[in-house]
């Protein structure tokens, strides 16, 4: 007997190569765990039915526990001729249970609804962690805004000096996304809250077992409406791939800006030793290896969603062995991410930013050239002419070798006669940054309050 869950109908046992092909162990072992739960919620539904009287249910139970027992100290392990974690792990309850009481838990259910249930368990498990280390970060930005509430950057649209913004903002610009990313889990969760375990292969069962005592045992609120949709479907293991992906992304964007913010020619972040690295050859160099590895694996994630998403194309209903695809894509993104995510948010929480150089460079670029616009608007001037005449100011800057504010209040009153001297007033970044105080702007005050609405949602999350 060596094991296998299909023998009957073959005259012999599997190829090496198709074993080797087919063999899963190495990677769903991941899933033992949840296999043993899957089992007990089984059995006490066979129970139920009727096909497990006490003793019975009782002994079973007892392996299952003292199986689990020997999974969590390695005594039991899959061996060369388990093809994945169903056939391991029934081998073992054979071992502990006998033959006479072990042969029965597989009444009913099918390696199919098992692995379309406990993928959702990982999704649901897992989220929870990754989710506690996406917060971490928001939390880390929203700390780092906090920290620097006063200090002004040079925004940018193009990667050109825009506007000048606060830092805080541009920080928690950063932070909203993550935001998103937990809702998005979140609702995930909500998502795959109902259990296929009970749809069997793909049809359901004549046993008449309660898919619902097993799903409420699992942790699930309802068991799947339709058998082949619970085992055939995967779109909530590519919705997860989606969202662990745009974590990697969001990340990636900062990323970008950190790495470039840190060079000599910005001088806007100095990254704490512990958080950097140096070079083999150039004994001066300190460089940004987090954010560049974030960016790095940001692809990788990319690569697990689309190759999922390829996986699923055109595959027609119900299981298909092709499904058993799903699961090293989704392992990996969680790894790269509890990965990169405690990196990064170390470096964040001890990034030191430079103020004084970033505010040095906010007005640099001519940034205070829609400031003047508005502030012609305001005096009832058409938004085109008050264009029209603040871009006039540049190209006269611009020809002079001079900022908005070199230029003399003749510059301006020759550029227009509604170019009062007044118009000075607007010249400054800290009169630009504070003017702009809609909701969303990026005023002190605004900001403020963003920073308390940001959090208000972070700890309901
Ligand atoms: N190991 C498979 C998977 O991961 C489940 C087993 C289903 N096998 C089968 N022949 N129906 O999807």
């Amino acid at each position: 007997e060596d094991g296998a869950l299909w023998g009957g109908r073959f005259a012999g046992g599997p190829s090496a190569e198709l074993a080797a092909l087919s063999k899963s162990t190495h990677f769903d072992w991941k899933f033992a765990a949840y296999d043993l739960a899957g089992s007990r919620a089984h059995a006490r539904a066979l129970a139920s039915a009727g096909y497990l009287d006490d003793a019975e249910l009782t002994g079973m139970i007892n392996a299952l526990d003292e199986l689990e027992r020997r999974v969590v100290t390695n005594e039991f392990r899959p061996e060369a001729q388990d093809e994945d974690v169903h056939s391991a792990l029934e081998r073992g309850l054979m071992q502990i249970a006998g033959p006479e009481l072990g042969g029965k838990l597989r009444a009913g259910r099918s390696r199919n609804d098992q692995i379309a249930t406990f993928i959702r368990m990982y999704i649901r498990d897992t989220s929870h962690v990754i989710g506690g280390l996406v917060a971490e970060l928001a939390g880390a930005l929203a700390s780092q805004a906090e920290t620097n509430m006063t200090v002004i950057m040079p925004g940018r649209t193009h990667l050109q000096h825009a506007q000048p913004v606060l830092l805080a903002h541009q920080l928690l610009a950063h932070a909203w996304p993550l935001i998103r990313d937990l809702q998005r889990l979140r609702d995930l969760r909500h998502r795959l809250d109902s259990s296929p375990y009970g749809s069997g292969a793909l049809a359901g069962s004549t046993l008449g077992l309660d898919a619902t005592q097993v799903a409420t045992e699992l942790g699930f609120s309802s068991s799947v409406p339709n058998s082949i949709d619970g085992t055939a479907a995967r779109d909530l293991a590519a919705e997860y791939a989606f969202v662990l992906a745009q974590i990697g992304i969001d990340i990636s964007r900062l990323s970008e800006e950190i790495i470039i913010w840190n060079t000599k020619e910005f001088g806007f972040v100095t990254l704490d030793d512990a958080f950097s690295t140096g070079s083999s050859i150039m004994p001066q160099k300190k460089n940004p290896d987090i954010p560049e590895l974030a960016r790095g694996k940001s692809g990788r994630l990319i690569g697990n969603l689309t190759g999922l998403l390829a996986t699923l194309k055109a595959l027609p209903l119900a299981y298909n062995r092709d499904l058993q695809e799903d699961k090293e894509p989704l392992f990996d993104s969680v790894e790269q991410l509890q990965l990169v995510l405690p990196a990064f948010i170390g470096m964040v929480q001890t990034m030191r930013f430079h103020g004084a150089r970033m505010r040095e460079l906010a007005p640099q670029g001519f940034s205070l050239a829609t400031d003047v616009a508005e502030w012609l608007v305001k005096r009832h001037v058409p938004f085109r002419d008050a264009h029209e005449i603040s871009g006039a100011t540049v190209r006269l800057a611009e020809s002079k070798g001079v900022d908005l504010d070199g230029l003399t209040d003749e510059d301006f009153a020759s550029v227009s006669p509604l170019l009062t001297p007044e118009v000075r007033d607007v010249l400054t970044v800290d009169g630009s940054v504070s003017t702009r105080n809609g909701r969303g702007g990026t005023a002190p005050d605004r900001v403020r309050e963003q920073l308390q609405e940001f959090r208000s949602l972070l700890d309901e999350l």
